[in-house]
């Protein structure tokens, strides 16, 4: 939820060093912006409020800065809050990740000894903390230090002293990463931002505190104790993500979703039988992701009863935090998350382990935290997924979770057939017809202010993942829902025109779910039917063939693309959407 990229070395380039790492960041949160650099003994500082895109800075030549793309959680989106905060020396700059949650009574106590705050955020307690420890007496590195003990919640700081010529920084929680080029040391909140510089990565672990100088030195944040510092070397090429002829990475990925699923098709089946067998040792297994990966985790449900006749559990990450008491150390977590950051799911993770249960990553990043935290792991092969709504790696989940639940009855060739038939039919529905047909009903649907999507079974599933894409890229509201709860309340909203798109393949659910679009039909709404049959009910009709069990896969594609045409109908960046980030790493 925020992007962090900092130097330290031998070259005066850090501004423009700093801003291109930025750049690279800044999918993981854009309301805001702003680099710090040493400038004799002082600190020279720009902020701005919006995306960087293709901003420049006039800030001097420097060794030694620190700079933030924020996303917001305490404090508005001005200028004044952007990170990084100064302290009242202005000696010391400060940027942060994550929420101290102790930051009112903090502040009070740093107001009584006449600190100036600038900024509305919890962060600029810490910059002031820092200060004041240091005029107590302690050197920077024992004043980041208990000032970073006092903080409640999950945090990651990077602190500049223009004066010792130093970077420090501490993380519990929040990612922060370490790259040591020749004459250079790095930081930032993933490892993209480092590779193309240095391979040689440190992943700051929770509670490890580094000072950057001319040298490297780890400690221990709670005790202070110096610990050793390793190096690995990362032998991983961060694909990059270029648009090529595509004029956003959403429409590209949704463009990628053939070729992904046909990877997994054609290498993963080993890997799958792996973590088939891993699940067949556990005593409870829970699949757990949030937002899309949660539509995923919930779809894997379905497909496991239906296939395989086994019971699963899934739950949203944030509410497994309530709900894990009865894991065991035979349990089995298996975590689904694109960017392999998200705070929701590391946080119960970490009590998981705890308990010695056994933890399965299924991400796309590789060197994430929750990659790097699971006992077993399984990358999804999607690439690069730069757009903040996922699309290529929710097909590449339901792929693997498809694959999975034959697995687990020794049918991986028959997934293998259905995973094909299912990327040649979403390749057919990427075709300019069914395309521009998606056009036309977008013109429609740009004007209303709500929109339904009902669906039961796996579709149920897809409903969500629809209702999703669409509020959270062209800012409609949508709800998505269970056919049969609609009569338990929601269809009191449903007036003359209301759209309703209804999922409806040919499966167990057809009929059930076509009574469901005459309920609503009858009230007066619209509706939009994507199905393999054209039923009468059906105001407007989208085809998506029927790929049996697979057909969890393209039916999502219409509401992927319309999604993204409303967008740039309503002149939206469906890349960035408002108030929201790519990776998720405050709760
Ligand atoms: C997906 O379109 C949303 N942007 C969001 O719900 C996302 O799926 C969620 O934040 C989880 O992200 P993750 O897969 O990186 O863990
Ligand atoms: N809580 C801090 C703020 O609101 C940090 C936000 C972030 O992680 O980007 O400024």
């Amino acid at each position: 939820m925020c992007g962090i990229f900092s130097y330290i070395g031998a070259s005066a380039s850090a501004p423009s060093v700093i801003l291109d790492g930025l750049k690279t960041l800044e999918y993981r949160g854009y309301d805001s912006w702003g680099i710090a650099v040493k400038y004799g003994r002082k600190i020279a500082l720009e902020k701005n409020v919006g995306k960087i895109g293709g901003a420049t800075v006039s800030l001097p030549k420097s060794t030694v800065g620190i700079g933030h793309t924020r996303w917001a959680t305490h404090g508005g989106v001005t200028v004044k809050n952007a990170h990084p905060h100064l302290d009242c020396t202005e000696k010391l700059a400060l940027l942060h990740n994550g929420i101290i949650e102790n930051y009112e009574t903090l502040r009070h106590r740093l107001r009584s000894k006449r600190h100036r705050f600038r900024s509305e955020t919890d962060t600029e307690v810490a910059v002031h903390m820092i200060e004041e420890n240091m005029q107590e007496g302690m050197d920077f590195l024992q004043a980041v230090r208990n000032a970073f003990v006092q903080f409640s919640g999950l945090n990651a700081i990077v602190v500049m002293n223009s004066d010792t010529e130093q970077i420090v920084a501490a993380k519990n929680g929040s990612p922060l990463v370490v790259g040591r080029g020749s004459n250079a040391f790095y930081l930032a909140s993933d490892a993209s931002g480092i590779v193309r510089h240095t391979k040689e990565i440190h992943f700051l672990k929770d509670n490890e505190l580094v000072v950057l100088d001319t040298s490297v030195a780890l400690y221990d944040v709670t005790t202070g104790n110096k610990l050793p510092v390793r190096f690995e070397t990362i032998d991983w090429k961060v694909e990059e993500a270029s648009l090529g002829n595509f004029p956003h990475f959403m429409i590209k990925e949704i463009f990628d979703q053939p070729k992904v699923i046909r990877t997994i098709a054609n290498t993963y089946a080993d890997q799958i039988d792996d973590l088939a067998d891993v699940i067949k040792t556990a005593k409870g297994t829970f699949l757990i992701g949030a937002g899309t990966a949660y539509h995923a985790s919930l779809a894997g449900v379905y497909l496991f009863s239906k296939i395989a006749k086994e019971h699963l559990n899934t739950a949203m990450a944030s509410e497994f935090n309530y709900l894990e008491d009865f894991l065991t150390k035979r349990s089995l977590v298996i975590a689904l998350s694109q960017s392999g950051e998200t705070i929701d799911i590391v946080e119960p993770l970490t009590r998981a382990k705890g308990k010695g249960s056994t933890i399965f990553a299924l991400v796309n990043t590789l060197g994430s935290t929750i990659y790097r935290m699971a006992d077993r792991k399984l990358l999804l092969g999607a690439g690069p997924e730069k757009a903040v709504a996922s699309t290529k790696a929710y097909i590449a989940k339901l792929s693997i979770l498809l694959m999975l639940s034959f697995a687990m009855i020794k049918r991986t060739s028959e997934a293998k057939k259905l995973l094909l038939s299912a990327a040649d039919e979403v390749e057919r529905l990427l075709k300019d017809q069914p395309v521009r047909a998606l056009e036309q009903l977008s013109d429609t649907l740009s004007k209303k202010q709500h929109i339904f999507t009902v669906g039961r079974g796996l579709s149920f599933a897809t409903a969500l993942e629809a209702a999703l894409k669409i509020k959270e890229v062209s800012y409609i509201h949508t709800e998505g829902l269970a056919g049969g709860e609609l009569k338990h309340g929601t269809i009191a909203l449903i007036e003359k025109g209301t759209p309703c798109i209804v999922f409806a393949p040919s499966d167990e659910t057809y009929e059930a779910i076509i009574s469901n679009a005459m309920e609503i039909k009858a009230r007066g709404g619209t509706i939009i039917g994507i199905s393999p049959i054209r039923a009468e009910v059906f105001d407007h009709w989208i085809e998506v063939k029927d790929i049996k069990d697979a057909s969890i896969i393209p039916q999502i594609i219409p509401a992927q693309l319309l999604s993204y045409l409303l967008a740039v109908r309503k002149g939206f960046d469906p890349d960035k959407p408002r108030n929201l980030a790519k990776s998720v790493t405050v709760k």
